[in-house]
């Protein structure tokens, strides 16, 4: 089936949906500056996952200073990253009543930033946005730690001499409990679900498609590579995010004036 055709389609089952929920992957962001984690060029190719695990970064004040000065160059460019097409056209699925919520891998607060309710995203992998003690839970704004942190305070510390991290889940850290459960309450919730620039390496924000499908929604998978799940999708579009949504975007306003008159 040609693109177009599948883009009609999807559109189609996003009509007659009850619940739409979306998940977004960094290739939902690509298109804003931010580079992905396992394309060509993408982050894990210039820097080892292994050293960024948050037992390394417990381990030692070395391992803590290592990243944070990776955090200190990468910050700036998530700052600066303005929504692009793509987080538009879910930002307007949603104003248009036709997508309940979006589970994110990212970090960016793009979807945020692109009119999307705070509440209507749920943050698996948390943001990039604010910095937590891991000893007294003191919460602090990141532009405040960002400036400390370029005038060479490496690693940052709270005020009660504790250990700081954005707000980011690495790998090892555990899952925040109430953003799981939510993601899983919606993929199990809703009858279409739609992955928006994702590998679907990582677990368990990988098994999220899966569960939507075992409880009876439609699974589309919108990516620029074949992503893992590849196989159990109903329609899975290989293409940019940006150009994929808006024309489906374009076809369900299109649908919904037809349906209207
Ligand atoms: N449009 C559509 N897809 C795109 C685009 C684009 N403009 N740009 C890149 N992609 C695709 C890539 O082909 C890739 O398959 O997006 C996918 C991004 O995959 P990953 O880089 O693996 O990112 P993601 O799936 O979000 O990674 C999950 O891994 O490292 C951890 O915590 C990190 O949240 C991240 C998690
Ligand atoms: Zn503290």
């Amino acid at each position: 089936m040609r693109v177009d055709d599948k883009t009609d389609v999807v559109a189609s089952l996003i009509l007659k949906s009850e619940r739409v929920v979306a998940l977004t992957g960094a290739g939902i962001s690509t298109e804003s500056g931010i580079p992905d984690f396992r394309s060509p060029g993408g982050i894990w190719s210039k820097y080892d996952p292994e050293e960024f695990s948050f037992q390394r970064f417990l381990a030692s004040e070395d391992a803590r200073r290592r990243y944070w000065e990776f955090s200190r160059d990468f910050y700036p460019v998530v700052a600066s990253a303005k929504p692009n097409a793509a987080h538009l056209a879910l930002a307007e699925l949603y104003r248009l009543g036709k997508l309940h919520c979006i589970i994110t891998q990212n970090v960016d607060g793009l979807h945020q930033k692109s009119g999307v309710p705070e509440d209507k995203v749920i943050e698996i992998h948390g943001t990039l946005m604010f910095v937590v003690c891991l000893d007294c839970g003191k919460k602090y704004p990141r532009g405040e730690i960002q400036k400390r942190v370029e005038a060479g305070e490496l690693p940052p510390r709270c005020e009660c001499g504790g250990v700081l991290k954005p707000a980011t889940i690495s790998f090892g850290q555990p899952m925040p409990a109430r953003e799981m459960r939510l993601a899983e309450e919606a993929a199990t919730s809703c009858d279409l679900f739609m992955v928006v620039g994702s590998s679907l390496v990582v677990y368990p924000a990988a098994s999220l498609p899966l569960l939507a499908k075992r409880s009876g929604a439609r699974l589309v998978i919108i990516n620029l590579t074949p992503t893992a799940h590849d196989n159990y999708a109903d329609v899975v579009i290989h293409g940019k995010a940006s150009a994929t949504l808006q024309k489906i975007v374009m076809l369900v306003k299109a649908k919904m004036r037809e349906n209207s008159t």
